[in-house]
């Protein structure tokens, strides 16, 4: 699976052009693409990071990392997911930085997605729908999504966020309405962010294969 990671990462480098500030993801496929950015990073005027994670390894590579209220609107984010159904919405957060990841692509022009093809789901929901919560919101934000829902959260044990809160794991959620969803959800009095990206899709999917395909 790895080698279609990158296959997918490596393409999306087809999208960097000479001067832009890059939007960056995080996780296992982003840190192929965090490699192959390395290697143009003469090139582009820096990258914004979405976790500390993604900083530590950008600025091992002599990438600069900026701040995203001095860069204003990017042209560009490349982003793994955990889920993607046909119409490019995902379910992000398998590694807790959904918050800092939904701020860069809603910052940004063009999001592009790279997964492998396993990621690849027609209904939402079989993996488990991170949700962020202020820590003394949790047990309340758990009660309201499973009357809302029917799902079981789940807090990831052990986890703090970037922004130093906590994950409620959703599991057993058939995602119809994944907009409908994201909405409701964050009206939750201490939900921080969902980890639904269905408001705001990926514009482009890559899927590492060889060739990669893109849709
Ligand atoms: C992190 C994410 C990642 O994009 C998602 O978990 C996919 O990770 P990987 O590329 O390691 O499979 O949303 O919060």
């Amino acid at each position: 699976m790895s080698e279609l990671k990158k296959l997918a990462a490596e393409k999306a480098m087809d999208y960097v052009e000479d001067g832009m500030v890059v939007g960056v993801g995080t996780g296992s496929t982003v840190a192929y693409f965090i490699n192959a950015l390395a290697a143009r990073k003469d090139r582009i005027a820096g990258a914004v990071s979405s976790s500390e994670q993604s900083t530590a390894r950008l600025r091992a590579h002599g990438i600069e990392v900026l701040d995203l209220n001095a860069t204003g609107p990017l042209p560009l984010y490349v982003d793994g997911a955990d889920e993607c159904d046909p119409h490019k919405r995902l379910i992000k957060g398998g590694g807790a930085a959904l918050t800092r990841e939904k701020i860069i692509a809603e910052a940004s022009a063009r999001f592009v997605c790279i997964i492998d093809p396993s990621k690849q789901v027609d209904v939402l929901g079989r993996f488990p729908l991170p949700v962020e919560v202020i820590p003394m919101a949790r047990s309340l934000v758990a009660r309201e999504i499973l009357r809302m829902t029917g799902g079981q959260p789940v807090w990831r044990d052990a986890v703090v966020t970037d922004n130093g809160n906590w994950i409620l794991d959703v599991h057993g959620l058939a995602i119809t309405d994944p907009v409908g969803l994201e909405r409701e959800l964050n009206q939750i009095p201490g939900v921080v962010s969902v980890g639904l990206f269905a408001r705001r899709p990926a514009d482009v999917v890559i899927v590492g294969g060889q060739p990669p395909r893109l849709f």
